[in-house]
């Protein structure tokens, strides 16, 4: 990567009334990650880190979703919007730090690659002062066109100003610019509110570098990189874009996925090569799958471990802190939370799994369930190595299985269990030979003598 310093500006004053919403804008999700957030990861990849964020309405929040990326984020006030070039000018402190690159970027386009601006900064360092990010829609209808001449940029005309022959032009302005950080700020200090709107233009650059003999240039990305989300629909539209390049990079990684279409990622989950995703699978934030590990169809999973070569599903549900050890097995209809499922264990069938170690080759038998819960407090099970666990015991915490230990099927267990020990938690069963009997013949004898009356 270049050595160039780089200070990316990005405008998220807007207040997004179409998404009818009390949440700013660009607080909304895409993969479980706010909208400015995945701006400010695309950003911090092409080397842009020192973010200036210009803020309206919810500025605490949208603060705070940047901070999560870069730490180090300043934050300008836009108290009137007056259009985009007014909104950069917001940053004029950070901007007049000085800086190599300025890459103004718009805090609604989540799709943003990295790649894209890191062309652009190419650009810049090649000798261009503005470099205008330009892609081609499938209906160029409502945007600006871009017009070149020799391979540089003379002009964005939008629509309403083009001729017949522009409206033919298919290369359109994104709205994301990069600027020579040196004339960034006496250009856009030159941007005037002369149009129909009475707005301060970013698109004015172009043509007042230009006329001060600057080397504009336009570079073409995926039409993807720039589109902005204004309503809940666009949103969806991004979270399947955004849903769609996961699987493929999972994909190329090594993942095997049935039916990649019907898996759903988190913005942060991490699947390592050889492992298998059934079909109907949703990630939460926060999951982890080691390589080898099989997930069977309908799961859902939020900040989990799954180990190398574990066995999930199908219809497990992994809550925050389940951590499964490698070849561990979670099967149908099991739910784990904030407990980790030794090396090799089985935790087959219908069992609530809470605040518990289970040790490695333990066997929990179908129906098990750690109570863990006293309506007050949450309380530890701990079951050892090898223990040996029945079906429909109840194990109310807090509790200790030894090692080697063996709990009767139905059992309540309410004591500790030493290590090697049968532990027999119920009622034990009565035999009366003989009784089943006599019991029908008083049935049949009693309905007889209700016919009769
Ligand atoms: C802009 C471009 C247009 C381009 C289009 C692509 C300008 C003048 N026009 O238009 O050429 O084709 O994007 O989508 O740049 N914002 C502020 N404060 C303001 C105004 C805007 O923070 O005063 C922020 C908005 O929150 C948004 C971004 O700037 O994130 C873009 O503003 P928007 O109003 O959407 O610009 P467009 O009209 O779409
Ligand atoms: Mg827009």
């Amino acid at each position: 990567m270049t050595s160039r310093s780089c200070l990316t500006v990005i405008l998220a004053a807007g207040e997004g009334t179409r998404m009818k919403s009390e949440l700013p804008k660009v607080l909304h999700m895409i993969a479980g990650l706010p909208i400015v957030a995945h701006v400010a990861k695309a950003v911090t990849g092409a080397g842009g880190s020192d973010i200036a964020l210009v803020v309206g309405k919810g500025a605490e929040k949208v603060e705070a979703a940047v901070r999560t990326i870069a730490p180090h984020v300043s934050v300008h006030e836009q108290t009137e919007r007056l259009g985009t070039a007014h909104a950069a000018l917001a940053a004029r402190d950070a901007i007049a730090r000085g800086y190599d690159d300025v890459l103004v970027v718009f805090g609604d386009t989540p799709l943003i690659e990295t790649a894209a601006l890191a062309q652009a900064r190419a650009r810049l360092a090649d000798g261009a002062d503005v470099v205008v990010m330009g892609f081609r829609p499938a209906v160029p209808n409502g945007y600006g066109r871009l017009i070149e001449k020799d391979g540089r940029l003379v002009a964005i005309r939008e629509e309403k100003d083009a001729s017949a022959e522009e409206k033919q032009i298919g290369l359109c302005n994104g709205g994301l610019m990069a600027l020579r950080g040196k004339s960034a700020l006496s250009l856009l200090d030159r941007i005037t509110n002369n149009n129909a709107n009475g707005e301060y233009y970013l698109t004015d650059v172009v043509e007042i570098a230009n006329a001060g003999g600057q080397n504009v240039v336009a570079i073409e990305i995926s039409p993807d990189n720039v589109i902005g989300i204004n309503t809940r629909a666009e949103l969806a539209e991004a979270e399947a874009i955004w849903q769609n390049r996961k699987r493929r990079d999972m994909m190329m990684a090594g993942v095997t996925m049935h039916a990649p279409e019907t898996v759903f990622f988190s913005h942060d989950t991490l699947v390592e090569s050889d492992a298998i995703l059934e079909p109907n699978i949703v990630f939460g934030p926060g999951v982890t799958v080691a390589r080898g590990a099989v997930i069977h169809a309908f799961c859902y999973f939020e900040g989990a471990k799954i180990g190398a070569n574990a066995n999930v599903g199908p219809f497990a549900r992994l809550r925050p802190g389940a951590d499964l050890a490698e070849k561990s097995k979670v099967g149908n209809f099991v739910e784990v939370k904030n407990a980790v499922v030794g090396i090799g264990a089985k935790v087959n069938h219908l069992t609530y799994i809470g605040d518990a170690t289970i040790g490695a080759a333990a066997n929990i038998g179908a129906g098990a369930i750690t109570c863990n819960y006293d309506g007050y407090n949450k309380h530890l099970t701990e079951i050892g190595a090898n223990v040996f666990v029945g079906s429909n015991t109840s194990l109310v915490a807090p509790v200790k299985i030894g090692d080697n230990a063996y709990v009767a099927s139905g059992s309540v267990i309410t004591a500790n269990v030493p290590a090697d020990a049968l532990a027999f938690g119920r009622a034990r069963q009565e035999i009366k030979e003989g009784r089943a009997i006599e019991l029908r013949a008083r049935y049949a004898a009693a309905k007889l003598a209700k016919k009769a009356d």
